[in-house]
C-alpha cells in the first residue's frame, strides 16, 4: 500500500525489505534511497532506526512497542546527525483525534464527576498491546487531567477495578479489524464519547510517504503532530 501511494505521488521505490531479505542490505544501496519508512515489528524496529540513522538515511518510524529505547535512539540520532519522524498512528485522522482528546481532557480536568476510559480493538496478528496510538491517548489525557496519575492496560474481557487515579486503557483482539479507538467519559447522568475507526491501512501508508516528504530535507527528531502542525 505505500509503494503504491509513493508511485502515486511521483516517487521511486528503490528497496524492498522484509524479514526474509533484511541480512542482504548494505549501506551502500541503503545510502542510494532518500529516506527508508519502517514499519516491522517491535522487536526489529530499533535496529532497523539504528541502521538507517548509522548509514545517514533519514527514517519514518511506524511501528510501535518500541518507545521504551526512545531515549537510545534519541543519542544515536544525535551523534550521527540524523533525521527520524515517528508516530504512534500516522493517520490524519487519528492526529485530529490527538488534538481533540488534550483539549477534552483540558476541560475535563475542571469535572471530576466523569469517569474517564480508553479503549481499543485490533486484528489478532497485532503484536504490542496496548496500541501505540492508546497510549498517546492516555498520554495527552495523563498530561492534562490531574486526578489520573498513570496508564493501566486491562484486556476487555477483564473488569478488575483500578485505584482512583489510574487510567484504564483496555483493549480486545477481533480477527479483521484495522483499529478502532474511542475515549469515554461516564458520570450519573451521561456520557461522552469520541472515537475514531479506520475501515482500512490506506490513512497510514499515506501518512507514511506524507512523512517521508517531510523528514528528506530536514535534521532531528519529529513526530506526526510535527508534521501534521496540531
Ligand atoms: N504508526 C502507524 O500509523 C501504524 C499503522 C499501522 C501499523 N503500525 C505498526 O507498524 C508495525 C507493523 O505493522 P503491520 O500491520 O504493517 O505489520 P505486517 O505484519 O503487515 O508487516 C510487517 C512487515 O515487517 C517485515 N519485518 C518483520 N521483521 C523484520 C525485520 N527484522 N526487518 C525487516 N522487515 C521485517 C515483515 O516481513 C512484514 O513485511 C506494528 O508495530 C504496527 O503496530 C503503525
Amino acid at each position: 500500500m505505500i509503494e503504491g501511494i509513493a508511485l502515486e505521488r511521483g516517487h521511486e521505490v528503490i528497496l524492498k525489505i522484509d524479514v526474509d531479505n533484511r541480512n542482504t542490505l548494505t549501506v551502500e544501496e541503503l545510502k542510494q534511497a532518500d529516506a527508508a519508512i519502517e514499519f516491522t515489528a517491535p522487536s526489529s524496529a530499533v535496529g532497523n532506526i539504528n541502521f538507517c540513522l548509522e548509514s545517514g538515511v533519514p527514517i519514518v518510524v511506524g511501528t510501535t512497542g518500541w518507545y521504551e529505547h526512545l531515549d537510545a535512539v534519541k543519542e544515536t540520532t544525535a551523534k550521527n546527525n540524523g533525521s527520524m519522524v515517528y508516530a504512534t498512528n500516522f493517520s490524519v485522522g487519528v492526529n485530529i483525534l490527538f488534538a481533540m482528546n488534550k483539549q477534552m481532557a483540558k476541560w475535563m480536568n475542571q469535572y471530576p464527576e466523569y469517569a474517564v476510559k480508553v479503549e481499543e480493538t485490533h486484528h489478532t496478528q497485532k503484536l504490542d498491546s496496548p496500541s501505540g496510538t492508546a497510549i498517546t491517548l492516555a498520554e495527552g489525557i495523563l498530561d492534562n487531567i490531574s486526578r489520573k496519575k498513570a496508564w493501566q492496560k486491562q484486556d476487555v474481557s477483564h473488569s478488575a477495578p483500578l485505584a482512583d487515579d489510574i487510567l484504564k486503557i483496555a483493549y480486545d483482539r477481533r480477527d479483521g479489524v484495522p483499529g478502532i479507538h474511542e475515549v469515554k467519559y461516564t458520570s450519573g447522568i451521561d456520557e461522552i464519547r469520541f472515537s475514531h475507526e479506520a475501515f482500512n491501512r490506506k490513512g497510514f501508508a499515506l501518512g507514511a510517504v506524507l512523512g517521508a516528504e517531510f523528514i528528506v530535507d530536514k535534521k532531528g527528531i519529529y513526530t506526526a503532530a510535527d508534521m501534521f502542525g496540531f
